[in-house]
């Protein structure tokens, strides 16, 4: 078990990420700030590829792929054979949902209020199309997508569970374990988007009781950008045939057959960045050395402290729902554009994000949202930063 993370070893680690350095960064939930590791990683191998001949440096390359994927696994409980590296977790999401095959009309997909844009849109292009419908998983009064309203609304029709575990539009957690017992309980197909929570809490797809789960490698893992995961549980694989194949996810056999991979990896390309791949595994065994336990602990310690401390802040209104919450933090400030807040942070030197309606429209018309203001914290947050950022909140509503 890694030690608990004190001030002294996110010092430590901060002095190893150069972007503490240059900025304020609260956008940790739209794309975490590296450590120099990570980037020498990536940077060692373009210098391979640029020195030995890209398809020769290729070799190495390999190695750290799959250290990646055993890396991966061991993070999510999973087995190697059932991850695939993806360039995201829209590339991942998006590719083990295409691979369920045509729908018909009268199938259902049910979803929770805080399904990510993205997912809803392959969900219409193909499915909704077809004559399949999209529902939405009625929340309970805190806010989370409520399990006892989906055993109401199951029958033999529904095809698809689609959960986003962690919000985009604040600080809210679903539970996706008891989800998950409802699903493999009914043999019902369940994908949760994890985008936010790999890196950020113990992900254990065993307890989850997925058949798909994905991950993006540059939030709170910290990897390069244009990484991702991708956990299919095995025995679900059969059920997934890819919507596109290549030379090394589908090789010919003799006859000219294409032989499809009986692991996840059908889901990966011949042709990636391996730089980044690189990348990602240095990302991932640092989140393994420092400890998602520990990691969870300290994100959930400093946004409570933001929280609170947006609170006191006349005009700034925090909106996040849920019993448990991320690292996320939704807030408003009154009579200003949530763009023109994040304009006038980084004119200070504080990024944070702001979403409008498209990244969660179920749940920002549920709520008669339109925008939100986004500070994300990592486990590298401090409390001086907490301090700039909450100055600078406090100068724009004077
Ligand atoms: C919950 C959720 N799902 C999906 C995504 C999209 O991930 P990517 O850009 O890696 O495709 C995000 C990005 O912010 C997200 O928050």
């Amino acid at each position: 078990m890694p030690a608990p993370l004190t001030d002294a070893t996110v010092d430590a680690l901060r002095a190893q990420t150069p972007g503490t350095q240059h900025t304020t960064h609260f956008n940790h939930a739209g794309a975490s700030l590296p450590s120099t590791a990570t980037l020498e990683a990536v940077h060692a191998h373009l210098w391979r590829e640029a020195t030995m001949g890209p398809m020769e440096a290729g070799v190495a390359a390999r190695a750290q792929i799959e250290r990646a994927r055993s890396l991966a696994a061991g993070l999510l409980n999973a087995q190697p054979a059932e991850i695939a590296v993806t360039t995201g977790n829209s590339q991942a999401w998006g590719s083990a949902f295409a691979a369920l095959g045509t729908w018909q009309p009268g199938d259902r997909i049910l979803v929770g209020r805080h399904e990510w844009g993205g997912n809803l849109a392959s969900m219409r292009l193909s499915a909704v199309r077809a004559g399949a419908s999209i529902e939405v998983i009625p929340s309970d009064d805190s806010g989370e997508v409520d399990p006892e309203a989906l055993e109401a609304m199951l029958d033999e029709r529904v095809r698809l569970i689609a959960l986003t575990w962690m919000p985009a539009n604040g600080g809210l957690i679903n539970p996706a374990a008891a989800i998950g017992q409802i699903a493999r309980r009914h043999g019902i197909a369940y994908f949760i988007d994890a985008a936010q929570a790999v890196g950020q809490i113990p992900v254990d797809v065993a307890q989850l009781g997925c058949d798909v789960l994905t991950g993006a490698g540059r939030k709170a893992l910290r990897g390069p950008r244009g990484t991702g995961l991708l956990y299919v549980r095995q025995d679900f694989l059969p059920r997934l045939t890819p919507a596109y194949v290549d030379t090394q996810t589908a090789p010919l056999d003799d006859d000219g057959e294409p032989v499809v991979r009986s692991d996840a990896a059908r889901f990966e390309s011949v042709e990636v960045a391996s730089a980044l791949r690189c990348g990602l595994a240095n990302a991932l065994q640092e989140a393994l050395d420092i400890g998602v336990d520990n990691i969870r602990t300290r994100i959930d310690a400093v946004a409570q402290t933001l929280r609170a401390e947006l609170a006191q802040i006349d005009g700034v209104a925090v909106l996040d729902q849920g019993r448990e919450r991320s690292g996320l933090v939704a807030f408003n400030v009154a009579g200003i554009d949530a763009r023109e807040v994040q304009r006038a942070l980084a004119a200070q030197g504080v990024a944070v994000g702001s979403n409008g309606v498209g990244y969660t429209p179920f749940d920002m018309n549920a709520r008669g949202l339109t925008q939100i203001a986004r500070a994300s914290v990592s486990y590298l947050t401090t409390e001086a930063e907490i301090g700039k950022l909450v100055e600078s909140l406090r100068t724009l509503v004077r």
